[in-house]
């Protein structure tokens, strides 16, 4: 038998954790969550330490403002979720702080493009500097802290590329992230996320595809709500729920 411990904690009661919109006000939150919720080592391979700021706050904030332009795109949905002021660890010196976030690219969107926002380009295809106001040397500071060819060219162009050989132009929604603070995880709050997601896809005729890539760790969560492993490109990471015809979940004969 394994020896591994698994911490129990204690899962939030209904109605002390809710789920709503990201806000303009939430950016700031919501990166520093980022970079608090993801693997250490994955940040530092295309934000490497001889790049970016010493002091933390300033990349957080370089990403606030990155992800200003995404809020009023149509066709996506970005959600946070964060403690009721009933819950017995809610902060009053902190009433908004992001505890988890999913943000999703929807059906309209996806059948047209497969654009994953964090691209740079993603900037130059949605005009983002001119819809904000930002002149080029400004974009470029905003970016500064990057590997842009490690994030852009090696990371999410390539899965771009994978998403749309399955998706062929099928309108889908696309989860692009998910996280939960380290703190908070295994209490059902990315549950809570994902559930927000599943009931509106569901209330859609026809219920469209749901794709998104997966680390190892967090494939369980997913299987929970109904997303599959597949057959194909990147089938280490992609999961589909409710998957087009052409495509063939794993063990399926
Ligand atoms: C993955 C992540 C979002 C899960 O958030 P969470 O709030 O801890 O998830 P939940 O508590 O809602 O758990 C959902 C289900 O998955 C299971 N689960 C959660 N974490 C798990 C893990 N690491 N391994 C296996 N199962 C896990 C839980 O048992 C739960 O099932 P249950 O409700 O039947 O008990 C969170 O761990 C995280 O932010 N990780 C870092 C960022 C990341 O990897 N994001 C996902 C990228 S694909």
């Amino acid at each position: 038998m394994g020896t591994e411990q698994v911490e129990q904690r204690r899962r939030f009661e209904p109605g002390e954790v809710v789920i709503s919109e990201v806000t303009k006000d939430d950016l700031q939150s919501l990166a520093e969550g980022y970079y608090e919720s993801f693997p250490k080592g994955w940040f530092d391979s295309i934000e490497p330490a001889h790049l970016r700021p010493e002091d933390e706050s300033i990349r957080a904030k370089r990403f606030a403002i990155r992800m200003t332009p995404w809020l009023s795109e149509p066709h996506t949905r970005w959600t946070k979720a964060t403690l009721h002021p009933s819950s017995p660890e809610y902060d009053p010196s902190a009433p908004n702080r992001v505890i988890g976030h999913a943000g999703w690219l929807l059906p309209g969107r996806t059948a047209a493009e497969t654009l994953n926002f964090w691209r740079k380009d993603a900037s130059d295809d949605l005009g983002w500097c001119e819809k904000m106001g930002w002149t080029e040397k400004y974009e470029d500071e905003l970016w500064s802290g990057t590997d842009v060819n490690k994030y852009q060219e090696q990371t999410f162009l390539p899965w771009d590329r994978v998403r749309a050989g399955y998706m062929n132009s099928t309108g889908h929604w696309f989860l692009a992230p998910l996280w939960v603070l380290p703190e908070h995880q295994r209490r059902g709050v990315a549950s809570l996320l994902l559930r927000d997601g599943t009931e509106r896809a569901d209330q859609q005729d026809p219920v469209p595809p749901m794709y998104l890539e997966a680390m190892k760790d967090a494939r369980p969560i997913y299987e929970h709500f109904g997303f599959q492993g597949v057959e194909g490109d990147g089938a280490d990471f992609v999961m589909i729920r409710t998957p087009p015809a052409n495509v063939k979940p794993l063990g399926q004969k």
